[in-house]
């Protein structure tokens, strides 16, 4: 290659004897690429011109009749890939656009003007840059090269890479090789660029890197909000063209990697059976428990790679009291298993008329409310609303009831309520059997009664008994 370029320019500089120097022209696999050709406008002739590629023969050509001619392989099925614009001609123009350039289209182009009585040569070096990714979306965790290619490379050229407009740093250093080998991860995500600067020229070509793996939760320890009592989804859900096989959920025990011995909650249920091949791993939780918080890691097996996520469940309850100072008011907290990402609470009151319609009270501020439980005004469903930075994570709902002060929390499933009808039950059946009880007493105390003598002899018996008890003691 180095050879032909120097026969190139050493016949360019031969025919012209002009100081003619080659252009470097950087472009983009797939973009437009624009060779530039000028002399000077003193035209009281056409001029003939002909660009022609080293060792490949003439791209297009036009004589001085105005007939223009491409080689063969530039006007495939009679569109011209390679062109020169007239528009530009009568400015001395001749520049060579080649649309959608591949990567052997790099090489050496020359233009040659002939006016009549002068010749003008120039010689281009057309390199095509491109950036390429293998294999082109990786699996999460495997190897992927990321290289920038250049045809013909341009030797002593720099390299430099960003990653999403800013430069990516290895640990050691700013990435300044053509190519690098990595584990694909999610910091390798994004649009990388590739500059390459040789001879105060700059050609760049960019790609976009996507890894399969699994998309939903994106990140690892995204926290899922839930309201006790609530059914929740704890999303898995991989790259649509992955099927993982040996999927598995475990709850991960406080502080550690390890799995909780103790098994997953008793509502735990995959979403997808297991028997059915999906891309989706997710499971739901029919009715969360407060002690159900804490850490969950899905994952599932890939090519040979095993993929994991850990996510966190963060589970929401009110608990209610009454101060002792104040018994005809009610206190409620809004608690959370963890309260990292909450930056502030609300209370709202959520009331329903006659006709069912929804409508919310004002909006009070903090994380405990302390309403009067006699004022009928209360009466009905509460509301805890939390916010994190980026917005609202979820809400908690409390009944309150007025008749009888009882109140609970709805979503616990069994409320109060039952609770209480319960207890009543039991003490009227309570009740009941003391009053039986009396009866029975009483009429056995009338049937003694009726036997006087009975009653004497039961007397006299008793009597004996206890002297006898007395004696022996005195033995
Ligand atoms: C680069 O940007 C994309 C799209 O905005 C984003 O998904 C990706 O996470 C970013 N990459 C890095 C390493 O920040
Ligand atoms: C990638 O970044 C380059 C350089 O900043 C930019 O020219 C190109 O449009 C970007 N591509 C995408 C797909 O965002
Ligand atoms: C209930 O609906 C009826 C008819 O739509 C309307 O006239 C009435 O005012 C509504 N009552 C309440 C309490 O909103
Ligand atoms: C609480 O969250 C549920 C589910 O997201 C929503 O339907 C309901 O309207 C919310 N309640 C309040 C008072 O914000």
């Amino acid at each position: 290659m180095l050879l032909q370029y120097f026969i190139v320019v050493g016949m360019a500089l031969l025919m012209t004897g002009a100081q003619s120097e080659v252009i470097e022209v950087f472009a983009e696999a797939g973009s437009q690429a624009i060779l530039p050709c000028k002399c000077n406008p003193l035209s009281t002739h056409l001029p003939a011109i002909i660009w022609t590629k080293a060792n490949k023969g003439t791209v297009w050509r036009k004589e001085r009749s105005g007939l223009q001619y491409w080689g063969y392989s530039w006007s495939p099925k009679g569109s011209h890939r390679a062109q020169c614009p007239h528009s530009q001609f009568e400015r001395g123009d001749y520049s060579l656009q080649i649309n959608n350039v591949r990567d052997e289209d790099g090489g050496i182009y020359s233009c040659r003007v002939d006016n009549g009585n002068q010749v003008t040569e120039n010689v281009v070096s057309l390199r095509i840059i491109k950036v390429s990714i293998s294999p082109s979306v990786p699996i999460w965790g495997k190897d992927v090269k990321i290289s920038c290619d250049v045809n013909p490379w341009p030797n002593g050229a720099t390299v430099q890479w960003t990653l999403n407009n800013s430069r990516f740093l290895t640990p050691t250093t700013i990435m300044k090789k053509s190519f690098m080998r990595e584990k694909a991860d999610a910091r390798l995500t994004g649009n990388w660029t590739c500059f390459v600067d040789y001879k105060g020229k700059e050609g760049r070509a960019s790609a976009t890197l996507t890894v399969m793996g699994i998309v939903q939760p994106s990140k690892d320890d995204t926290k899922v909000y839930a309201a006790v009592g609530s059914a929740v989804t704890l999303p898995c859900v991989f790259s649509s063209e992955l099927i993982p096989s040996r999927k598995v959920w475990e709850k991960l025990k406080a502080g550690s990697f390890k799995p909780t011995p103790g098994r997953l909650p008793d509502s735990f249920s995959p979403i997808s059976p297991s028997s059915q091949p999906s891309s989706d791993n997710s499971a739901s939780l029919k009715e969360v428990g407060f002690q159900d918080a804490g850490r969950y890691r899905c994952s599932g097996t890939v090519e040979q790679q095993w993929l994991t996520r850990n996510m966190q469940l963060v589970v929401a309850k009110i608990d209610s009291s009454i101060p002792s100072k104040k018994k005809d008011s009610l206190m409620l907290d809004c608690q959370l298993s963890d309260t990292s990402e909450v930056t502030n609470y609300e209370w709202v009151h959520v009331v329903y008329d006659l006709n069912g319609t929804r409508s919310e009270g004002s909006i009070l501020n903090g994380k405990t409310l302390s309403i009067s439980k006699v004022s009928e005004e209360n009466r009905g469903e509460w509301a805890c609303r939390f916010y994190g930075k980026e917005g609202l994570l979820g809400n908690v709902t409390y009944q309150v009831h007025l008749m009888g002060g009882l109140s609970g929390q709805k979503s616990s499933g069994v409320s109060q309520n039952t609770v209480a009808v319960v207890g009543l039950s039991f003490l009227l059946v309570v009740l009941l059997l003391i009053l039986i009880q009396m009866y029975k007493n009483h009429q056995r105390r009338k049937r003694i009664f009726q036997y006087p003598a009975l009653e004497t002899i039961v007397h006299t018996t008793s009597n004996e008994r206890e002297e006898r008890e007395r004696n022996r003691e005195k033995m």
